[in-house]
C-alpha cells in the first residue's frame, strides 16, 4: 500500500489531487497528522487538529463516469464497516449524502473531488478520533479510548480497497443495500436544503443511482441528486 505521510499540509485532498495529476497509482493515500486548510463540503472549513484522521485516497475507478456519485456511498459503507469494528457498542448510522454518525452525532465526513473525465477521483475522509467540534462526537468519546489515527487509517485503507473492488466488480446494488441498512432517519421526516428551496418530506430511500427519494406531504415523490439534509 502506498501511503504518503505528512506532518502538516494545507489539505490532503489538494495534495492528493496534485499527485493524481502527476499520474499517481490508484490506491495511493495521502495522510497528514494536521491540516492548516482542511476543507469540508459546500465550502465549509474542516477544523483539523492533531489526533484526528485526515486522509485522501486516489482512485481510478473502473466504472462509467456517470456513476461517480456512487463513490460517496462506497466510501461511507467502508467507513461504517471500520467504525463498527472500533466502537462495537455504539450505533453507527449514515446520513445522506455522506456523513457518518455515531449515536446520531457526526463522527466523520467525506469530501470527494474528481476531474471531468474521471480518470481519477480523490476521496477525502476526516474522522474525529481525539477531538470533535461542538455537537459532533469523537471515537474516544464513543468508547474507543486508546485508538489512534494510524490504527484507523490501517483498517480504513484495507476496507476501502475491498469495498471499492466489490463495487467495481458487482455494481452498486450491494453497496446501496448496505448503506440503506444504516440509513439515518429512513422512513422519517427530513428537510433537504437545495440551492433554491428547502423541501421537507418523508425519506423513502435512495434510488439505483444514489439520489435521495423524498415523498412530499401532497404524496408526490421527489428525486434529489445533491443538497444537504438536515434533521
Ligand atoms: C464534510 O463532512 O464536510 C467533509 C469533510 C471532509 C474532511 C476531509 S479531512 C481529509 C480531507 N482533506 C480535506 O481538506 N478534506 C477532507
Amino acid at each position: 500500500m502506498n501511503i504518503v505521510e505528512l506532518q502538516t499540509v494545507g489539505s490532503t485532498n489538494d495534495h492528493a489531487k496534485l499527485l493524481a495529476k502527476e499520474g499517481a497509482a490508484s490506491g495511493t493515500i495521502v495522510w497528514a497528522h494536521e491540516q492548516t486548510g482542511g476543507r469540508g463540503r459546500q465550502g465549509n472549513l474542516w477544523v483539523s487538529l492533531p489526533g484526528n484522521l485526515f486522509m485522501s485516497m486516489i482512485l481510478r475507478p473502473q466504472a462509467p463516469a456517470g456513476h461517480i456519485g456512487q463513490l460517496s456511498f462506497v466510501s461511507a459503507v467502508a467507513l461504517a464497516n471500520v467504525l463498527e469494528k472500533i466502537v462495537p457498542v455504539a450505533q453507527v448510522s449514515l446520513k445522506w449524502p455522506n456523513d457518518v454518525l455515531i449515536n446520531r452525532k457526526k463522527a466523520a465526513g467525506i469530501l470527494i473531488e474528481t476531474e471531468n473525465r474521471m480518470s481519477w477521483a480523490v476521496v477525502g475522509i476526516g474522522v474525529n478520533i481525539a477531538h470533535a467540534p461542538e455537537g459532533a462526537i469523537s471515537l474516544h468519546e464513543a468508547g474507543a479510548a486508546g485508538v489512534t489515527a494510524g490504527q484507523v487509517l490501517a483498517l480504513l485503507a484495507k476496507e476501502m480497497a475491498a469495498v471499492v473492488e466489490s463495487w467495481e466488480k458487482a455494481g452498486f446494488d450491494g453497496i446501496r443495500r448496505a448503506w440503506l441498512k444504516r440509513a439515518h432517519k429512513l422512513g422519517g421526516e427530513i428537510t433537504a436544503r437545495l440551492p433554491k428551496e428547502n423541501l421537507t418530506g418523508t425519506f423513502q430511500g435512495i434510488d439505483p443511482t444514489g439520489a435521495l427519494q423524498l415523498q412530499l406531504p401532497d404524496g408526490t415523490m421527489r428525486t434529489i441528486n445533491s443538497g444537504e439534509v438536515f434533521i
